[in-house]
């Protein structure tokens, strides 16, 4: 049997992928999880406690109890503009409770720690594809939460036995192709869930924000990386620390990127459903385009991504969309199936029910 590790954070969208593949991995799991947008009923694996970060005195108990050889630690806020409007909420939940979990790392020995970060971190960057020593220069508090966060982890490192692998994850979308798991959020905001939520008309419309920026057809280019894949890294940073190698931060995408155009036209054709979409002023700080230089974590951990195809990440978030309306009962079968098929099979579905 495998060594236990701590996921906090294990019930939310990207967690509970990495639960599973680590129980499929041979790992004996403990969730820590507040449920505040997570959801008990996507730990597939391990032992769900229900608990807040915050919480030091619960966090001591339960590294008395488990004697943890790692520690996931995805537990977060990350909604920006919510960010900008509760900073101190941010602040707290991120960077504070960062440090209430490293603290508790210290006390109990445990020495791996693998980090959930973004490129937000990178804020305005120019430098594209970006490589993980760009400079940092996050532009809300969302990035410099979680940059404050990876301080404190590395400064923490510099001076005891931690080890650590920062992941900085760029567009995280779809869904576990078997239809098990997916994002549970209601007010999930990014570009390929609202589209899909307006295929599904929970959504009257999609917004473009930027149509002049310098790209071929003047939206927005970023990097879609499938969340199987992104879990996967999980799993191959873990087995990487637990070999005892040295700390690394590594880009989690794809070193391409779809233009917002591009993914709303692969949404309605996958989908058969030509939703409105309205064109609307750039958002400030929104860069024309930001695609990860993934080849370090290819290298390093040898990451070999098997959903690298935006097709793949639309179908599996519409699949799963459609079940939580109870519009599909068997993505996995609609995922096998040859493109032009499935795109007739989620049409002939969506009219059924429209
Ligand atoms: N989703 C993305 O596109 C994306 C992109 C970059 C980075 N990230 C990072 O990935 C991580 C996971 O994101 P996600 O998309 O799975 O979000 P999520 O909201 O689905 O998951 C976060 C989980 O943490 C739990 N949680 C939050 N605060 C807690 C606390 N104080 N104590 C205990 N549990 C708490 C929530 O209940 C939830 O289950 C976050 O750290 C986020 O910053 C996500």
């Amino acid at each position: 049997m495998k060594n236990t590790i701590l996921v906090t954070g294990g019930a939310g969208y990207i967690g509970s992928h990495v639960v599973r593949q680590l129980g499929e991995a041979g790992y004996n799991v403990v969730v820590y999880d507040n449920c505040s947008t997570g959801s008990r009923t996507s730990v597939l694996h391990g032992k769900l406690v229900i608990g807040d970060l915050a919480d030091s005195e619960h966090l001591y108990q339960l590294f008395a109890t488990y004697k943890f050889s790692a520690v996931l630690h995805f537990a977060a806020s990350l909604i920006v503009p919510e960010s900008v409007s509760h900073p101190l909420d941010y602040y707290a939940n991120n960077t504070r409770n960062t440090l209430n979990l490293l603290r508790c790392c210290h006390v109990m020995g445990v020495n791996q720690i693998i980090f959930s970060s973004t490129a937000a971190v990178y804020g305005e960057t120019t430098e594209n594809p970006v490589t993980e020593s760009a400079a940092t220069l996050p532009i809300n508090p969302y990035g410099r939460s979680k940059l404050m966060s990876e301080w404190l982890i590395k400064d923490y490192a510099e001076s005891s036995s931690l080890r650590y692998v920062i992941l900085r994850y760029f567009n995280v979308a779809g869904a576990e192709p078997g239809g098990r798991l997916g994002q549970m959020s209601t007010n999930a905001t990014h570009l390929i869930r609202a589209a899909c939520d307006a295929a599904l008309k929970r959504k009257p419309e999609v917004r473009i924000y930027g149509t002049d920026f310098p790209t071929p057809d003047g939206t927005g280019i970023r990097d879609y990386i499938h969340v199987e894949d992104l879990a996967t890294a999980h799993v191959d940073a873990l087995r990487y620390l637990e070999q005892g190698h040295e700390s690394q931060i590594f880009n989690c995408g794809y070193g391409q990127g779809y233009s917002v155009r591009q993914v709303i036209e692969r949404v309605k054709a996958i989908s058969g459903v030509d939703f409105p979409v309205i064109f609307a002023q750039r958002r400030l700080g929104d860069p024309a385009c930001v695609t990860a230089c993934a080849d370090k974590i290819r290298q390093v951990l040898g990451w070999q991504p098997k959903y690298n195809d935006l097709d793949k990440i639309i179908y599996t978030t519409l699949a799963w969309e459609m079940r939580r309306d109870g519009l599909v009962m068997n993505p996995f079968s609609v995922m096998q199936r040859h493109s032009t098929d499935m795109d007739k099979s989620i049409r002939d579905r969506l009219r059924k029910a429209s």
